[in-house]
């Protein structure tokens, strides 16, 4: 079987030789492959048979253990069963999938949403169901993946401009305004990996100095930014000036799914042109039910959200004071960012030790080459587990000032070997068959 070029599996074979090899290498559990036997709270999990307390999860307000959350999973499942069994098109709509639509619209501001199974088919959805070939898509370099995948789902012409750089985005806005396409830019309003915002302001003025559109995916703000957690873009006071905008509620919201959502009158008629909107089994009874709760919760969550940026603070000005490189940028995601895996692998793998669990990111599923290990903060981590979480990074610091950095195994954590499934920034295939091992930034 194995060697095969023209084998199908030819590409992940190459995979999983890399991963082999990597686990011979490294010294300790896979990153990517934590086991996790329950999960306790919002903020612990048993990891390796031990409570484990959560900074790697996206569940910003906790909301996946808040009660009325349940409760309405549970009555829904009493009603409606647990599923749909086919999409919306083939098995009906249930009153709560469009009582869902109309208040997620009034939520962020627009007219019209649409729901979709999941944020990444909602990008796949909005995107691809907007453009088609010969319109262009100018994006950032450092998009989710679904971006990505969108674009090339639409067969539109893709340019990126560099992460966050307005000039950037001019310069290639100028050059293909001879084309007379229709463009698309597409933007995140809070970047996952470093926690960094867009300029979303100026990104809006550009949209309307070049005439084109704007879609801004909201998956890591809305809940914590704006009035009632309505996210960034109503923060900045531009929901008017934002074409489409998506989300997902697989983060803050506790749950799964996402939307696309818009001013124009005819957007309903998307979901005859979003083939993932179509043609995949609708969200089940008792998600759309908790999510329709936790909106109602997120809403009128100031408490939570008062916590959770308290916690931000207190972390991040813990960190810094520690002389540790994190960003100075505001959103629930902290990270510390390392020039060598080596370092950045040995501290993820003492916190799992202490019993904190973090998000180990590493090449190619980064930009320029970063490590990163990513602390997601939550509004129902406590002042002490913040301290607790400090006090185990100054305990890895002290053991690494008393060995010498150079202690690790340099052959270890200079390999080139990458393994990492591709998240971010991503239009290089990951089973791309022998591809010669990969040190650099992916998505170039
Ligand atoms: C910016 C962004 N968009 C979309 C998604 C996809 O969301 P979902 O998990 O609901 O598919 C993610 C998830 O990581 C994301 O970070």
């Amino acid at each position: 079987m194995g060697g095969d070029r023209r084998s199908i599996f030819s590409g992940i074979e190459s995979l999983a030789r890399r991963r082999s090899a990597l686990l011979q290498i490294i010294d300790g559990p896979n990153p990517l492959e934590v086991e996790v036997q329950r999960i306790l709270s919002p903020t612990e999990a048993l990891i390796g048979n031990r409570p484990t307390k959560l900074f790697g999860t996206n569940n910003y307000l906790g909301m996946t253990f808040e009660p009325e959350v349940t409760k309405a999973a549970h009555d829904a499942i009493a009603t409606n069963g647990v599923g749909t069994t086919a999409s919306r098109v083939a098995s009906g709509n249930l009153p709560d999938h469009y009582e869902l639509e109309r208040e997620i619209a009034a939520f962020v501001g627009k007219r019209c949403a649409i729901v979709f199974s999941t944020g990444f088919q909602a990008n796949l959805g909005a995107v691809a169901g907007l453009c088609g070939a010969g319109d262009i898509v100018v994006m950032d370099e450092e998009c989710h993946a679904s971006i990505y995948d969108a674009v090339m789902l639409s067969a539109a012409r893709k340019v990126k401009f560099r992460h966050n750089d307005v000039g950037h985005l001019r310069q290639q806005l100028g050059e293909i305004q001879a084309d007379m396409a229709r463009v698309l830019i597409v933007v995140e309003s809070v970047y996952s990996a470093a926690g960094d915002t867009a300029p979303l302001a100026e990104m809006a003025r550009i949209k309307a100095d070049f005439g084109c559109n704007l879609l801004v995916d909201e998956a890591h703000s809305l809940g914590m930014y704006g009035r009632e957690g309505s996210g960034l873009v109503n923060e900045l006071g531009i929901a008017g000036q934002v074409d489409v905008l998506t989300g997902t509620f697989s983060k803050s919201f506790g749950l799964m799914g996402g939307f696309a959502a818009s001013d124009h009158p005819d957007f309903f008629c998307l979901r005859y042109s979003a083939r993932s909107f179509m043609f995949t089994a609708a969200l089940p009874p008792p998600v759309v039910a908790a999510i329709r709760a936790s909106l109602g919760r997120i809403r009128a969550a100031d408490d939570k959200r008062g916590r959770l940026w308290r916690n931000v603070e207190q972390l991040r000005h813990g960190l810094r004071a520690r002389g540790h490189a994190t960003p100075d940028v505001r959103s629930a995601v902290v990270p510390l960012i390392f020039e060598d895996l080596g370092e950045c692998y040995s501290l993820w793998c003492a916190l799992l030790d202490a019993g904190f669990y973090a998000n180990l990111l590493m090449p190619p599923s980064t930009a320029h080459g970063a490590c990163i290990i990513r602390f997601s903060v939550c509004s129902e981590h406590t002042a002490d587990d913040i301290a607790a979480l400090l006090a185990a990074i100054d305990a890895w610091s002290s053991t690494r000032q008393m060995n010498g950095k150079a202690h690790h195994d340099d052959r270890a954590y200079s390999s080139p070997i990458g393994i990492v499934v591709t998240t971010r920034g991503s239009d290089t295939a990951v089973h791309r068959p022998i591809d010669p091992p990969r040190t650099g930034v992916t998505g170039a």
